[in-house]
């Protein structure tokens, strides 16, 4: 399991041209993950106790930072999920007493360094930042670190920079996991008399949580595959070739065009698709409705954006995994004030994720699997959504 998640996380890091450091998922990146920290000399709690003397700093939050200005910088407004993480991270830290400057920078880099740079000069006194490309804030977060501003990683992690005091997400690996083990179970898998077709498909390169998703459902199928009860036709099994650039649904949806096309426009069965999340098993969705005409394929996804939620309820989606925002954003507001009241923030992780520098303390919280049978608990009766809107 190890060695095949290391593996997808090189194979990604060159897709991405570059060298990640990291080691893996939840699972598995225990030993590289502790020789690179103790090799950069930098342990979980050292971080901790960095962020602690960098919110105490010159020029950095004092403590009890009520009214202090927090950055808040997402992705996109193009994805659901993004505008109810930005908008509940908002609420949340304006109900502590703090102020907000929020940004989406349209999936694009140079926009989103900008934004940081921008909140630094105007004098956030702590970031927290969903990045579009992990890899592409060094400069931005050396001048945070220059200024005594911590810096938390909101869902995906901030790579090669030595800046970042902490990281909150959901278990990625468990997201993978728990998508790979559904279709195994839905596909009846251990008992099928004949093998089943599959199609893979996973997000941005540059999204270092690709590297949890794609791993941990691998991890899970790639035994059928070798078995041979499992039969990925277009050949398409390699993270650079089921990568989806952006997440974008209309790429995925022109390679599912593609690989219909190409081994399943002569009656050939597709059983299943994996898909890490919702966006691109939205594509992959509509490339089905517009040329395929066989019996309708098991898909996976993640988020439970409405859209895929409508999708499952018409029976076009069998699964999303539900990851609440709401939690996610609760526990990062939680980490700014333990920071800003310069103490240490709550952590239930500290070997899984390293970002190149060493393991950033995380924060986990849990993803859980959404089908028809629990969705009006999971998404209607919490609130998430009202029974109107997914209609
Ligand atoms: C998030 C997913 C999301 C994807 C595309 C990932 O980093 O964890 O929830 O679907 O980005 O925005």
């Amino acid at each position: 399991m190890k060695k095949r998640l290391i593996a997808a996380a090189l194979t990604m890091a060159m897709a991405a041209g570059m060298m990640t450091g990291c080691g893996g998922s939840g699972k598995p990146a225990e030993s590289v993950a502790a020789t690179a920290a103790a090799d950069a000399g930098n342990t979980e709690a050292a971080k901790a106790e960095e962020a602690k003397t960098e919110a105490s700093q010159d020029g950095a939050p004092a403590a009890g930072g009520a009214g202090a200005l927090i950055g808040v910088a997402m992705p996109t407004k193009d994805l659901q999920r993004w505008n109810q993480d930005g908008a509940n991270m908002k609420a949340e830290l304006e109900a502590a007493g703090y102020e907000v400057d929020l940004q989406y920078a349209s999936n694009d880099v140079q926009t989103q360094v900008s934004q940081i740079e921008n909140m630094i000069s105007n004098g956030c006194q702590m970031l927290v930042i969903a990045s579009i490309d992990g890899s592409s804030l060094g400069e931005p977060l050396s001048q945070a670190k220059e200024a005594g501003i911590p810096v938390i990683s909101y869902d995906r992690l901030i790579m090669n920079s030595d800046a970042v005091s902490y990281y909150a997400t959901f278990d990625n690996y468990k997201v993978g996991q728990k998508q790979g083990e559904y279709l195994v179970e839905a596909l009846g898998l251990e008992n099928a008399a004949e093998p089943k077709n599959i199609e893979l498909f996973t997000g941005d390169p540059a999204d270092n949580n690709c590297v949890f998703f794609f791993g941990g459902a691998m991890d899970v199928i790639q035994k059928y595959i070798d078995e041979g009860k499992l039969v990925v036709k277009s050949g398409q099994t390699a993270f650079e070739q089921v990568a989806t650039a952006n997440w974008d649904s209309e790429k995925a949806q022109n390679r599912m065009d593609t690989i219909i096309a190409g081994n399943y426009s002569d009656g050939t069965v597709l059983d299943a698709v994996l898909c890490s999340n919702d966006s691109t098993a939205l594509g992959v969705e509509n490339a089905l409705a517009a040329s395929y005409t066989g019996p309708y394929p098991v898909i996976t996804g993640q988020d439970c954006d409405i859209a895929n939620v409508k999708n499952m309820l018409n029976g076009k989606q069998a699964m999303s995994v539900f990851k609440d925002t709401r939690t996610l954003a609760t526990q990062v507001v939680k980490m700014v004030d333990a920071v800003m009241q310069g103490g240490e923030a709550a952590i239930n992780d500290t070997s899984s994720y390293d970002n190149g520098t060493g393991i950033i303390p995380t924060y986990l919280c849990e993803p859980v699997v959404v089908t028809i049978d629990n969705y009006k608990e999971m998404l209607i009766e919490s609130g998430y959504y009202t029974e109107d809107q997914v209609k």
